[in-house]
């Protein structure tokens, strides 16, 4: 296979950190492994497979990595019969190919004493973790509720963002921006910074709050919806003479919109 003067330049790139943007099926996955195989074969600083970390996005991913250089190393192996290339395919199957994840737990399993965790803890799975946060959440508004100072705060927050039911709704709300939060690079300066666009000082107009602007759109959106409204219903109530006084107050009430 010959190699395209871009991959060829991203095999040979040391000494740096290299980003390679390419479309699916473009050789993003062969530049990778042939640079792996390089470095396990360097004639001067030979490393070995276990040494390095190769993190992919999912299962898949990493399985058809650690394929793809299982094979390669088999190719090399045909034409070298180096025993160096035996004891790598001999380490390839406790190599770091994984996921971020599995890498993380790995680490985790590892070195659990050093952080006084329960070696054999498990990772809980998106149903387990709903119930968990919904457990958390409730435990933290009745944390609130039982205290008189915070209970000032959650009053009025649970009968702006609360439904008549309930907490459910406000949970939800907190609920996502703890997922939206979370995102992003630092979430509690969101947190912070979007909790000060409610900050109001003594010459703040309405117009000065960054959230004003989404909401007046939001609202004109409504109510050019209803004046299209108006508009058939005026239409229908104009065929007939006897509708002429309706016709009149809802005209009235279309320019009032
Ligand atoms: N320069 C090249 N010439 C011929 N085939 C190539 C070349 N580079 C990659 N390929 C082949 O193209 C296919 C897709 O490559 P792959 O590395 O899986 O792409 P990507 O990871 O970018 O989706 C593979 O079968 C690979 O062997
Ligand atoms: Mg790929």
């Amino acid at each position: 296979m010959a190699w395209t003067n871009e991959q060829q330049a991203a095999i040979d790139s040391r000494k740096q950190t290299l980003l390679l943007s390419a479309a699916a099926g473009s050789g993003k996955t062969a530049v990778l492994v042939e640079r792996m195989i390089r470095r396990l074969l360097d004639k001067t600083y030979p490393i070995d497979i276990t040494e390095l970390l190769v993190v992919t996005f999912t299962n898949a991913a990493a399985a058809e990595m650690r394929d793809r250089v299982g094979q390669a190393l088999m190719k090399a192996l045909s034409e070298t019969k180096d025993p160096r290339i035996e004891r790598q395919l001999a380490l390839l199957p406790s190599a770091h190919i994984s996921t971020l994840h599995s890498f993380c737990q790995y680490v985790i399993r590892k070195y659990f004493y050093t952080i006084d965790l329960d070696p054999t803890f498990s990772i809980a799975g998106q149903e387990e973790l709903n119930l968990l946060r919904r457990q958390v959440l409730s435990d933290v508004f009745l944390s609130y509720y039982e205290d008189e100072d915070r209970a000032a705060i959650l009053y009025p927050l649970a009968d702006m963002f609360g439904s008549d039911r309930g907490d459910d709704v406000l949970m939800d709300t907190v609920s996502r921006m703890y997922t939206y939060a979370r995102s992003l690079a630092w979430p509690e300066h969101w947190l912070k910074a979007s909790a000060l666009a409610y900050e109001t000082g003594p010459d703040t107009s309405i117009d000065d709050l960054p959230w004003v602007q989404p909401v007046k759109d939001f609202v004109q959106r409504v109510l050019k919806k209803d004046i299209s409204f108006y508009e058939r219903a005026l239409y229908h109530l104009g065929q007939r003479d006897a509708f002429s006084a309706a016709y009149d107050q809802f005209s009235a009430e279309q320019e009032a919109l």
